[in-house]
């Protein structure tokens, strides 16, 4: 196992019913800025029992967020934190809504240009103070409720930042507050799930088996729930299950100690500011390729990620992990995710303007061994095209 620090300081408050004790939870003093995306969470009802619990407080609020959120919108945000002086930041949404409200808690008080804020990827961002905050999470999916990173769209690019300051002080996890997800964002949200865990798994060896068992854990209640979860929207148990997975893919716990592999997540990102396709749909569609060009550096995770999550062991180990790679897109077909770029208007043509902005941003030898270099991720966009 590597060395490590984990730290992660988000109180989890999980189950039914819980939004009624937001008043206990928010600092007494503070004036709350309430963030939300454009209409499910007026529709639904979840903004007005915010309101409701918090009744009496200081309160402001910033609709509006949009899926991959701008920075520009963000920055209307952090204009009414500074008119209005707020110092508490609750966000009411999914990932875009949690993500954007950590891009607003650090650019607020950032000192500088705010755009610089994107330019740091995988290092922390310089930042000193931040607006504390706290997530209400409508969408199971990113992690973002328990950990420190964001992502934000800005000039046709999306760009990751993180800052040790924008862990969410506390998370609400309400499944019930899922139930009125549609099936396309459910299906997104478990490959988002499947993505994070395999990106921090299916790498090298090094005899992590805490960190194993556990990603294995994760993976394999997925396949035993999505699709009943997909089916059944208000059934309790299996979508409670399903959430306390997508928090744990990515709180650190599984990512402790061991390589990691981001490629899905850098080449799907670009897939998105792109062509506009959801960014769990990105990682269904890219896994299977990414894999199947990769499997040389991989192959002893390969092996055990088929045996012990697909029960394959008989065989030649190329056949074998052949056969996790179909099992595994086929799961993510039978979620209703279709895993093929073409289907999405892609064309092989389209593939240079990916590239060109992989080379801009310097991703030019990503996965945990640095060999995925511009030539194999076009090889791994031309295998998605179908
Ligand atoms: O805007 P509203 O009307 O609220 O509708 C949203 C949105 O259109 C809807 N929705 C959310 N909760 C709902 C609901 N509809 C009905 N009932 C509910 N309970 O869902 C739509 C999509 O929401 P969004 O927040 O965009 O989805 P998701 O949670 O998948 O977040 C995706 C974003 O997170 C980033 C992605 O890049 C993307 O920008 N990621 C963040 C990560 C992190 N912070 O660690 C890691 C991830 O890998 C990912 O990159
Ligand atoms: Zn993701």
């Amino acid at each position: 196992m590597q060395n490590f620090d984990y730290y992660n300081p988000t109180q989890i408050v999980f189950g039914k019913d819980r939004l009624s004790e937001l008043d206990n939870l928010v600092p007494v003093d503070a004036k709350i800025l309430i963030t939300y995306g454009a209409n499910s969470v007026k529709k639904y009802g979840t903004l007005s029992k915010v309101i409701e619990s918090l009744k009496g407080r200081e309160i402001v609020e910033f609709g509006g967020i949009e899926p991959n959120p701008k920075y520009e919108t963000l920055m209307k945000a952090v204009s009414v934190v500074k008119n209005e002086k707020i110092d508490f930041l609750l966000a009411v949404g999914g990932g875009s809504v949690m993500d954007g409200t950590k891009f607003i808690s650090i650019a607020s008080e950032f000192e500088g240009d705010p755009t610089t804020i994107l330019h740091h990827g995988f290092e922390p961002v310089p930042a000193k103070k931040t607006i504390p905050l706290a997530t209400v999470v409508t969408l199971p999916a990113t992690g973002s409720e328990m950990n420190c990173y964001g992502v934000v769209s800005f000039n046709g690019g999306k760009f990751v930042f993180y800052s040790p300051l924008t862990f969410p002080k506390f998370s609400i996890l309400d499944p019930t507050l899922t139930f009125t997800l549609p099936k396309k964002q459910i299906a997104n949200g478990i490959a988002d799930t499947f993505i994070h865990t395999v990106e921090q798994y299916v790498t090298q060896p090094v005899d992590a088996r805490f960190q194993d068992r556990t990603a294995e854990g994760i993976l394999k209640t997925l396949i035993e729930i999505g699709v009943k979860t997909i089916e059944n929207p208000e059934d309790y148990g299996t979508r409670a299950n399903f959430m306390w997975c997508a928090t744990n893919a990515l709180n650190g716990l599984i990512g402790a100690g061991v390589p990691q592999d981001w490629t899905t997540h850098l080449i799907g990102h670009e897939l998105t500011a792109f062509f506009g396709i959801d960014h769990g749909t990105t990682l269904a569609i890219l896994q299977p390729s990414v894999w199947k060009h990769t499997k040389d550096q991989k192959k002893g995770k390969l092996l055990q990620y088929a045996d012990r999550i697909w029960g394959l062991t008989e065989g030649e180990p190329e056949d074998i992990i052949e056969e996790a790679i179909n099992k595994t897109r086929n799961f993510f077909e039978t979620l209703g995710i279709n895993t093929k770029l073409n289907s999405y208007g892609v064309k092989s043509e389209d593939i240079d303007d990916v590239i060109n902005a992989l080379r801009q941003k310097g991703l030019t030898a990503l996965s945990e061994t640095g060999e995925v270099s511009l030539d194999v991720s076009r090889k791994i966009l031309e295998d998605a095209v179908g």
